[in-house]
């Protein structure tokens, strides 16, 4: 990839004081199109989609139906109406987790790396009788495929949904979602992936996958904040009920009762984020030019020479598996006797280096570890340049060594 050219497309980036972002795995910055095509929804035809018949109305009900076109394309989906707009991936989730009509005793199956987004939409289901049962992974943080295998054997003819995580947004660990979901098939339970660590960064093909349901968002794509995505096999997405009706779901209402539209109107329900849509597709198409391969390989080398230049520092430790190969674009790392809070704000301070820092969401594994304050995380995307690595080495270790002494 020429990453030069790349760069040059986001606005964030290009002056001389630009950050060192690595703070990817929360946001990704946007492409010059991608603010283009939100400033001109609203100067150009500022209207509301699938409504108003005037000349703006139709203009937007046409950018609605080619983004869903266009993103069904994107994840290998041949039916556009099983794109369903969300507002960010915890509503997908929480769509199916609160649509389905559950039985007392069923079994949800997670990972015990899970984004409380995939793991509270659960919990909660335990006020139905729906128990969650968490698979506990290897100790370099790999996926146990047996131990899954051998959970959902256990659970019999109760296990009515496994949801699992694609790519740690924790560790960039990804789980081998093909293999777990035969096996989730074979003892008859739905799947459900949470692709958002996965789809901005890898080529994810649902039918590759095998999967029933994937939900992500669209911020970690280049596309505005506000937009998310669920996907979903037909006939799983028309039985679910709708946890936000009204407006846009029906056919016909009266004061005895409704009847819910087809999908995908069904589960959209209130007037959609049309500028996010239009930023969507500008981020759909700008990603189209490029191999979503090419682009975990650039930020598997840009984790390469983070992981490769801080591994050896005094109290610090990598989590997850050695290779940064396994880790993707993710580096977390965990802080003994240094506040992971502090070093954050120092890695701004001293060379505009942007991390994040803290639990990640993903407080059931730090509170099963007993790790308080979390990890310091760098996260690439495939802008991230040599430089970004190495200004992101050089003041860490500084930060290290200082306070280590
Ligand atoms: C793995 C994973 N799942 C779910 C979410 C929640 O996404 P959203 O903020 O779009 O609801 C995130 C966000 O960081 C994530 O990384």
């Amino acid at each position: 990839m020429d990453i030069a050219a790349f760069r040059k497309r986001f606005p964030a980036l290009v002056d001389s004081d630009s950050p060192a972002y690595l703070d990817n795995a929360c946001m990704t910055l946007r492409p010059d199109s991608v603010i283009a095509s939100i400033n001109q929804y609203y100067s150009l035809n500022p209207s509301c989609g699938g409504r108003s018949v005037h000349r703006w109305g139709l203009s937007v009900s046409q950018t609605v139906a080619r983004t869903r076109k266009k993103m069904a394309s994107h994840i290998g989906a041949e039916n556009p109406s099983e794109i369903i707009f969300t507002p960010n991936a915890t509503h997908s989730i929480n769509q199916v987790a609160h649509g389905i009509n559950w039985r007392e005793g069923d079994v949800v199956i997670t990972s015990d790396r899970e984004h409380n987004s995939n793991l509270v939409p659960w919990l909660k289901l335990a006020e139905l009788g729906v128990e969650l049962r968490t698979v506990k992974s290897h100790d370099d943080n790999t996926f146990d495929i047996e131990n899954f295998e051998n959970i959902c054997a256990e659970v019999g003819n109760k296990l009515r949904m496994v949801s699992l995580v694609h790519v740690g947004n924790l560790d960039g660990v990804e789980i081998p979602v093909k293999t777990a979901s035969k096996i989730a098939h074979d003892h008859g339970a739905i799947v459900h992936i949470d692709g958002a660590q996965s789809v901005p960064h890898l080529p994810v093909d649902i039918t590759d996958i095998g999967c029933d349901l994937l939900s992500f968002c669209i911020h970690k794509m280049l596309g505005p904040t506000g937009m998310g995505v669920l996907w979903g096999k037909e006939h799983i997405l028309s039985e679910l009920e709708p946890i936000c009706a009204g407006g846009g779901t029906v056919t016909d209402a009266d004061k005895s009762g409704y009847s819910l539209k087809e999908i995908p109107s069904r589960l959209e329900g209130g007037l959609g984020h049309y500028a996010g849509i239009s930023g969507t597709e500008a981020a759909l198409d700008f990603l189209s030019n490029y191999d979503m391969q090419k682009f975990a390989e650039q930020e598997i080398r840009i984790n390469n020479i983070i992981s490769e230049g801080i591994k050896n520092l005094p109290n610090v430790e990598i989590i997850g598996p050695e290779s940064a190969r396994e880790r993707g674009g993710i580096c977390s790392i965990l802080l003994d006797g240094i506040d992971v809070q502090n070093a954050g704000i120092l890695l701004d301070e001293m060379d505009s280096v942007f991390v994040r820092s803290g639990l990640h969401c993903v407080n059931q594994w730090f509170n099963d570890k007993g790790i308080e304050q979390g990890s310091l995380r760098a996260s690439a995307y495939a802008y991230n340049n040599d430089e970004d690595a190495k200004r992101f080495v050089d003041s860490f270790s500084e930060i290290i060594e200082t306070l280590s002494r």
